[in-house]
This record gives C-alpha cells, sequence and structure tokens, in this order.
C-alpha cells in the first residue's frame, strides 16, 4: 500500500482526459496534476525543447513526493519519451498502451493514428505499433489546431468551427479505409464524438488517456503500490496559465468534476 499521489502532467487541459479515467477506475487514489498551460502547445515545438519543458514538468510533480508519474501527454511520450526513463518513480507515456490496445482491436490491419506535428514527426507511434505487429499499416495524420479548440473550449459536438476542422482532418483516414483510430493527444477525447462522425462510426476509437489509465491501474494493483482508502481522496492542480478561471471552467467540464484546489506556478520557479 502507498498513500502518496499520483503525479500527472500534461502540456495543459488535455491531461485531464486521463485522471478522470484514472478516478473512474480508481476513485481513492491523491492526484496532483500539473497542467502546462502557459506554454501550450507543445506539439509545433522541438524535440529538445519539448524535452526540458517535459523535465521540469517531472521535476515540479517529484516535489509534491508522487508514487508515479504520467506523461498524459501524447507529444511528450512520443518526442522525448526517454527522459521517462531518468526518473527515480515509475514513469508512464501513453504511446504503448494506445499501440497495444489498437492492435488488439484491429481486424483490417489499418490503424489510424493522429496527435500533433512533433508527436507525428518522432514516429513512436508508427515504431510501436509495428514493433507489436508487423503485418498493419499505420497512417498517420497532424492534427494541430485540436489543441487550440480544445483549450478555448470550443468542445460541442454541434460546434461548426470544431466539426469543419474535423472533417478537413479526418477525411484523408477515411479514404483509407483505416478501422481503428488512435487519439494520440490526450485533449483528443474530448472533441470524440465529432472525430467519430468524421472517420465514420464504423471506426474503432482508442483513447490514449483511457488505456493509459487502465495500464497504470494494472500496475499500482500488480505491485501492491494502490492507496489503503484510510483517507479521503484529494486532488490538488496547479497550472502556469495566468487565467485560473479559464482552467477551472474548462477544465472542470473536461474533468467532470470542479477543480477546487488550483494554484498557480510561474513558469521561472519551474
Ligand atoms: N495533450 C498534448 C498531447 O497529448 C497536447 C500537445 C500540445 O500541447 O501540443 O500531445
Amino acid at each position: 500500500m502507498d498513500n502518496r499521489p499520483i503525479g500527472i502532467f500534461d502540456s495543459g487541459l488535455g491531461g485531464l482526459t486521463a485522471v478522470r479515467q484514472l478516478l473512474r477506475l480508481l476513485p481513492g487514489e491523491d492526484i496532483v496534476y500539473f497542467g502546462d498551460t502557459g506554454r501550450v502547445p507543445y506539439g509545433n515545438r522541438s524535440r529538445e525543447t519539448i524535452a526540458r519543458y517535459a523535465r521540469q514538468d517531472c521535476r515540479f510533480l517529484l516535489e509534491n513526493d508522487v508514487k508515479l508519474l504520467i506523461a498524459a501527454c501524447g507529444t511528450v511520450s512520443s518526442a522525448a519519451a526517454d527522459i521517462l526513463e531518468e526518473m527515480p518513480v515509475p514513469a508512464f507515456g501513453v504511446v504503448e498502451p494506445a499501440a497495444k490496445a489498437a492492435v488488439e482491436a484491429t481486424h483490417s490491419g489499418r490503424i489510424g493514428v493522429i496527435g500533433t506535428s512533433a508527436t507525428v514527426r518522432s514516429g513512436a507511434f508508427q515504431r510501436c505499433i509495428t514493433d507489436l505487429r508487423q503485418d498493419v499499416q499505420v497512417i498517420m495524420q497532424a492534427c494541430p489546431l485540436f489543441v487550440p479548440l480544445v483549450e478555448n473550449g470550443w468542445i460541442d459536438r454541434e460546434d461548426p468551427v470544431a466539426r469543419g476542422m474535423a472533417e478537413r482532418y479526418l477525411q484523408p483516414l477515411r479514404e483509407q479505409r483505416i478501422d481503428t483510430l488512435i487519439l494520440g493527444c490526450t485533449h483528443y477525447p474530448v472533441l470524440a464524438p465529432l472525430i467519430q462522425q468524421a472517420v465514420g462510426e464504423n471506426v474503432s476509437i482508442i483513447s490514449s488517456s483511457e488505456e493509459t489509465a487502465k495500464e497504470v491501474v494494472e500496475t499500482l494493483t500488480y505491485r501492491g503500490h494502490l492507496a489503503d482508502g484510510s483517507l479521503e481522496q484529494h486532488s490538488s492542480f496547479y497550472t502556469t496559465g495566468e487565467d485560473l478561471d479559464d482552467f477551472r471552467n474548462i477544465g472542470g467540464h473536461i474533468f467532470g468534476y470542479p477543480i477546487d484546489d488550483l494554484s498557480y506556478v510561474d513558469i521561472k520557479d519551474l
């Protein structure tokens, strides 16, 4: 048993989709969430910058005495996965869990992956999927405008801008007749209904946030590191974004619960 919190970070609000899934499965775990909203998006930055930011994000969480780290960010997990190996506690990215689920789900062997530009450029999903199964075809598509859409709360299923964007980004994957689609960025599950509509109802959607949450639950259970249930669950949230109300409102909607314990962190202090 281990009552220390689980540390989760992302470039912004997207990682809250992983927190939501994690607490659905493990409602007794404490969470410390770090959203680098002041520097979002990460997905159009260089590998070096992404790695530097990710190290700072991890260090912040480690100072909060977390028992495990989750890079709930497809971009960090793809472009800077090596930094997770340096961590003194178990550290998870979102690539492997999503790749495994997609390989299990596909029938035709035609798997689509959407993510940020840095994620697509890294080739990490492609490598991971084809390591698991050689006879699949992986079709990648960058959707860089989805992240700002979510960060600004334009997430309504009926929103014409979001819909148009989803149709434009997903048309090539539709033409490629994929039967499985990985949401390789943790912001995207927020847009899942729109994405599903645009790619076709017959395509299985794999959420990297949900698959990673499942894998973390398995690991904690297997290692006997779950919280013992003697304490009341608590989630603390930290953001480098200056607009705390935005984080509370949009983030709360994504998280599915009110975000009460929220603090601002100055980037200079990271
Ligand atoms: N949620 C991040 C990801 O999974 C968004 C990246 C970004 O900030 O561009 O890739």
